[in-house]
């Protein structure tokens, strides 16, 4: 029988090529044997049986050939929780909690009864992160892959928010129904929330990524196309329709432009000026990567949407802009 102290060296020479080595070799061992980080450290004479061995040397064999940890382990940690993943959807990032944190702090009241459509939901991390937190919201996922929507049922189910959120196989808003009259299957649905990370690497850079995103995570959910750029065309192409309206103006000197301001696009230029009034209509919450805020901005605001507010990384990098209609 072998011991932690010794499996662990071994484990580390052999993750050599590996960065953090010593610590995904002890979060393998952790996952093995359900023992924390801290009592395999505290406790280095312990011996792991056959099978356990056996197991933490396959699992270490496989992360040697660049295979993420999350997908050794089937889970991963996003905004303090942990999501199941597996290879058919993107690793959970922590640049993606920037979104979170941009709507948390755009909402403070935990009981708005938000609807929030999410394009391109994959495990489900950021609307399942939302609905655990506004507990009176509704939210219905979209993705092209079924086996992704699988995986965000699982999570759904997981963090018992499953009654309130929707998931439908759609690419982009083709399948939502935007006419009550027409609706079938699924309720019509205008919205109060779009939010989306949709796959914006530009196709010839996916090459370059590092091994555990090329090998492992599926293209469909990285490949924005030759600039990267495709999904904020065809976001911004459709997103009118799907976002609700109809806030309620906090001040009555501002009803004449109300009346006076019919579609989202002709409003624009006005609500500039009314920052009362646009805060209650349809928000668009979207994560880039580097070095597309200029870009992405200029396809939304000639579509005729407002643009609100940029957030950005911890490295001063713009993660995530707000428009509004
Ligand atoms: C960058 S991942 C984001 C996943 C998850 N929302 C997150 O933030 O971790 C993009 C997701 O969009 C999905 N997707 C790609 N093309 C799509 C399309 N045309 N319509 C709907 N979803 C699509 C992919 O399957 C993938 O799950």
């Amino acid at each position: 029988m072998e011991s932690f102290r010794s499996v662990l060296a071994w484990a580390e020479r052999i993750l050599g090529n590996i960065d953090n080595n010593r610590l995904d070799a002890l979060i393998l061992l952790s996952h093995i044997t359900s023992f924390s980080k801290e009592k395999i450290i505290f406790n280095p004479d312990f011996k792991l049986n056959y099978d356990q061995k056996e197991k933490f040397f396959e699992l270490v064999e496989r992360r040697v050939k660049h295979e993420p940890i999350s997908h050794l382990i089937g889970k991963r940690e996003f905004f303090g929780a942990d999501f199941s993943v597996s290879k058919d959807v993107l690793d959970p990032r922590p640049d993606s909690e920037i979104l979170i944190e941009a709507i948390l702090k755009k909402f403070p009241d935990r009981n708005q009864k938000l609807k929030i459509v999410e394009l391109g939901v994959g495990s489900g991390c950021l609307i399942i992160t939302l609905l655990t937190a506004f507990k009176s919201a509704c939210g219905t996922g979209i993705d092209i892959s079924n086996a992704a929507l699988e995986i965000c049922k699982k999570n759904a189910a997981k963090f018992g928010i499953t009654k309130r959120l929707t998931l439908l196989k759609s690419n982009l808003f083709n399948q939502i129904p935007n006419n009550e009259a027409r609706s079938t299957k699924h309720e019509a649905r205008k919205f109060d929330l779009i939010i989306s990370n949709p796959p914006y690497i530009p196709s010839d850079d996916i090459k370059n990524l590092q091994p555990e995103i090329v090998l492992f995570e599926p293209r469909i959910a990285l490949d924005g196309g030759k600039d990267g750029l495709d999904f904020y065309h065809k976001i911004a192409a459709k997103a009118e329709k799907f976002l609700n309206q109809n806030g309620t103006v906090a001040n009555p000197q501002f009803l004449p432009f109300l009346n006076a301001m019919s579609p989202c696009k002709s409003r624009v230029q006005t609500l500039q000026k009314v920052d009362l009034l646009h805060g209650q209509n349809g928000k668009i919450f979207l994560e880039i990567g580097y070095g597309q805020k200029e870009k992405v901005i200029e396809i939304f605001t000639k579509k005729g949407f407002l643009f609100i507010e940029a957030s950005l990384d911890l490295a001063g990098i713009t993660r995530v802009l707000e428009f509004s209609c």
